[in-house]
């Protein structure tokens, strides 16, 4: 028999522990949270919720406490104040820039705070930019829009804005509207391969989507694995201060070719569909629910994410102690 035996370096607990690569820190992991008029649970999504002011606040104290690394901020305005163009994405007192105030007085600097920068969620059609009259999603019409909602999250408090429409351009847009506006020390989180995914779909019911058809206009197509690291090389080059893949799970070859060419910390997103199949699967007792839980967020350390966006985020620093 071959000496060669890698069994050795298993034997034990304590020998496995020794020679694990990675193990997945409270500190890299963000944790999504939705914040609308009323709070409200989300079917699809057991365990998530959406959070009024109040709970927003709430949420972010107890991430803070965790010692997670930082909160992701979506806002689900009601239906009335959605329109057109999404304009209460960048007003004032839309219910993103009201969360995020009531987010940073919470927790001021010990969480990073970041606000998803994008109109899905405030436009009556629920593109993720402007709609031109045949129907297109228009690219440069949408930019000066993501400026003015990126001006709007610093303004109310966010430390890192993250363009997640996949406008081409978006990021070097984003970052000229900082700097005139002397934010200079604003990081961009650039949604940078994202593709169209049927595993958003609980995400769409959290925020109350309004979409009919599709986003493979501008989100990338799954089979698509060299776009990928086109989509980050071009994020980068824009001048994005880390870059996402998304989702996550499925799309661990783009994660890891992103990350062997990054010289930015590299995100991944663990999407609500992702969440929801372990989530249904442990409720039937068809899975281990902590197990596959821990198991899936390793592998997205693994393949190379520095950053994890996880809805278990919290649950799964509670498990670290
Ligand atoms: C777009 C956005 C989406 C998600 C995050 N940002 C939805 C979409 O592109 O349709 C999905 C996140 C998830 O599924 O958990 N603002």
């Amino acid at each position: 028999m071959n000496p060669m035996r890698p069994r050795r370096l298993r034997s034990t607990p304590a020998m496995r522990r020794l020679v694990r690569e990675v193990e997945p820190r409270a500190s890299q992991l963000v944790i999504p949270v939705f914040v609308a008029e009323r709070h409200g649970g989300i079917s699809s999504m057991p365990g998530v919720r959406r959070h009024d002011l109040d709970g927003v606040a709430r949420a972010a104290e107890r991430a803070a406490a965790a010692g997670l690394g930082g909160i992701m901020l979506f806002g689900v305005p009601d239906d009335a104040d959605k329109d057109e163009e999404g304009s209460a994405g960048w007003a004032d007192d839309g219910i993103l820039q009201r969360g995020l105030r009531a987010v940073r007085g919470a927790v001021g600097d010990d969480l990073v705070v970041m606000a998803d920068t994008c109109l899905d969620e405030f436009t009556s059609h629920g593109h993720c930019g402007f709609v031109t009259p045949d129907g297109r999603v228009d690219n440069d019409a949408t930019l000066g829009a993501y400026v003015d909602m990126a001006l709007a999250q610093v303004e109310a408090g966010a430390h890192v804005v993250s363009p997640s429409g996949m406008m081409d351009g978006q990021v070097e847009a984003i970052r000229a509207g900082l700097e005139t506006a002397g934010h200079t020390d604003t990081a961009i989180l650039a949604y940078a391969a994202k593709y169209a995914s049927s595993f958003y779909g609980p995400f769409r019911e959290a925020v109350t989507s309004t979409l009919s058809g599709d986003r493979r206009t501008y989100q990338q197509d799954p089979a698509n694995r060299r776009e990928g690291l086109r989509e980050a090389e071009l994020d980068l080059a824009e001048g994005a201060d880390m870059v996402m893949v998304k989702p996550a799970g499925y799309y661990l070859d783009v994660l890891a070719d992103v990350a062997a060419v990054s010289d930015v910390p590299v995100a991944a997103y663990q999407v609500s569909g992702e969440y929801a199949m372990i989530e249904a699967a442990a409720e039937r007792g068809w899975i281990d629910r902590r197990a596959a839980v821990t198991e899936s967020v390793t592998a997205i350390v693994r393949a190379g994410a520095d950053i994890v966006l996880t809805y278990w985020a919290e649950e799964l620093a509670s498990w670290m102690k």
